[in-house]
């Protein structure tokens, strides 16, 4: 039993995040944490170990695509999937283990146990009670269900049991044609399975700027995807090795099936915020299952917050990083801000995409004037000499101001050269300002640059 300025339920990055930052403001501060290892979801059974997978196949698609090319000949490497888990585990320790790390250098107390909040300003963990002037939900979510579909994370799994498969299956149905989907059916197809996947809309990546999601579906496809689309999923019906899933074509209602090894549910994910006693405490929900928020990360409990995938948003490790900074200043007196426009979203395929601020469909629904300023990884020198020329960047800007408003990238390196359009629109800045910013040669994010001049006088190399 303790006293603490701040407990926080969760030890992901949200929490985690919120944690140290707290810590650094000051503040005396414990995260309730029941898993084995810190790092939530993301670190554990998420974001870290898909990374580690993707690499591992990649590198293994780069020996069958790219080798004999550059005259690296020799047979392609056999697969011993114990050892590319067994990288993927030490992988995700080395991540944990440096979260308890940063734990110890700060201060942090980790209360090991699941947490509940019996009365406003209480923590109970175990049988101890703990009090806290401010009390932070960051439990994160968990996969949503699909009816008709039982997970039992062997044959039916979702992306915590495809993490862990015990073989590498012949065949994969992947229902929903979202992040995971996309990212773990890059796996596997990498890995040899015949990847099929199943989208309920008609076009991929739901959300996204509507000419990548095209140029991504076709790329995808040439690595070995199938996709059916328009397909609502009624059921999966699972059999000793494998299973069969029934889908509706949404177009003439006719009905039809796949069989596959294993069939992964990716349609998405919901808040987990079960367990904690927020019904009897008469903590708002909304209709969608998140804890109601104000602006300031405050539910209708005095001293009650909630940050990251359990309140409203996108579902994304570093958008709870974010507000979980935010709410620390707050909590220390000071004034912590999200700026939700410039929240980058990025899908490591290969090639990877994404994407930050409004697509173009949203500035047409808009009724707002905007140029585009499109540059293809063609005309790209670096993207040319490793083969991953295919692709492009695309920046939107204001058609009178020129501010940058939005941009969506589909090629190499992705994830990271969006980073600078995400500073430059922090900073309200124009295309030309990116325009005239010295890029250094060759590189990826030159095609940044270009699709910039793209939105005045024209590129240079298309
Ligand atoms: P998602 O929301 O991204 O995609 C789900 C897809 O399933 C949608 O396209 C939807 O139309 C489809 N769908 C739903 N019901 C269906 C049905 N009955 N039949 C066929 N299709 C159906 O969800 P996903 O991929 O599960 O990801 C969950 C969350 O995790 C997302 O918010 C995502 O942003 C986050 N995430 C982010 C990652 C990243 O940033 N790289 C990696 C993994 C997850």
């Amino acid at each position: 039993m303790a006293s603490f300025d701040a407990i926080i339920i969760g030890g992901g990055p949200g929490g985690y995040v919120c944690a140290i930052h707290a810590a650094q403001l000051g503040l005396n501060v414990a995260v309730v944490e029941g898993r084995e290892a810190l790092g939530g979801t993301c670190l554990n059974i998420g974001c870290i170990p898909s990374k580690a997978l993707l690499h591992a196949t990649h590198s293994l698609h780069e020996v069958h695509e790219n080798f004999t090319k550059m005259g690296l000949m020799g047979g392609a490497p056999t697969v011993d999937w114990a050892k590319m888990q067994a990288y993927k585990a030490e992988t995700v320790t080395g991540n944990t283990k440096g979260i308890e790390f940063l734990f110890k250098k700060n201060k942090v107390t980790w209360l090991k146990g699941w947490g509940s909040i019996p009365e406003p300003g209480k923590v109970k963990v175990g049988t101890d009670i703990h009090d806290a002037k401010y009390i932070v939900i960051a439990t994160g979510s968990e996969p949503s269900s699909l009816p008709g579909v039982t997970v039992d994370e062997k044959i039916v799994v979702t992306s915590t049991g495809a993490l862990s498969l015990s073989a590498i299956p012949k065949s994969m149905v992947v229902i929903g044609a979202g992040v995971i989907g996309l990212e773990m059916g890059s796996v596997y197809a990498r890995l040899g399975t015949k990847v099929t996947v199943v989208e309920y809309l008609d076009a991929i990546t739901p959300g996204a700027d509507a000419e990548v999601a095209k140029s991504f579906q076709r790329i995808l496809a040439k690595q070995g995807f199938t996709f059916v689309m328009g397909a609502a999923v009624q059921g999966v019906v699972t059999g000793k090795t494998g299973a069969k899933v029934t889908y509706k074509l949404r177009k003439n209602d006719s009905e039809a099936s796949l069989d596959a090894d294993v069939v992964l549910v990716a349609t998405g994910r919901k808040p987990f915020i079960t367990g904690m006693g927020l019904a009897a405490l008469g903590v708002e929900i909304l209709p969608r299952g998140q804890i109601k928020t104000d602006a300031h990360f405050a539910t209708n409990i005095k001293g009650l917050y909630a940050i990251g995938d359990a309140i409203v948003g996108p579902m994304l490790a570093h958008k709870a990083e974010d507000e979980g900074m935010a709410l620390a200043e707050i909590m220390a007196g000071k004034s912590g801000h999200v700026n939700y426009g410039v929240i980058p979203g990025v899908i490591y395929t290969m090639p990877e995409v994404a994407s930050v601020g409004v697509t173009e469909e949203q500035l047409k629904e808009q009724g707002r004037a905007y140029k585009v300023g499109k540059f293809p990884f063609m005309g790209n020198a670096r993207a040319k000499a490793v083969f991953q020329a295919e692709g492009f960047v695309k920046i939107l800007a204001d058609k009178d101001t020129d501010r940058i408003l939005g941009c969506h990238i589909i090629g190499p390196g992705a994830g990271d050269i969006i980073h600078e359009v995400c500073v430059a629109m922090e900073f309200g800045a124009s295309a030309q300002d990116l325009a005239l910013t010295c890029h250094a040669h060759p590189t990826y994010s030159e095609a940044v640059r270009e699709a910039a001049l793209a939105c005045g006088h024209g590129a240079i190399h298309a």
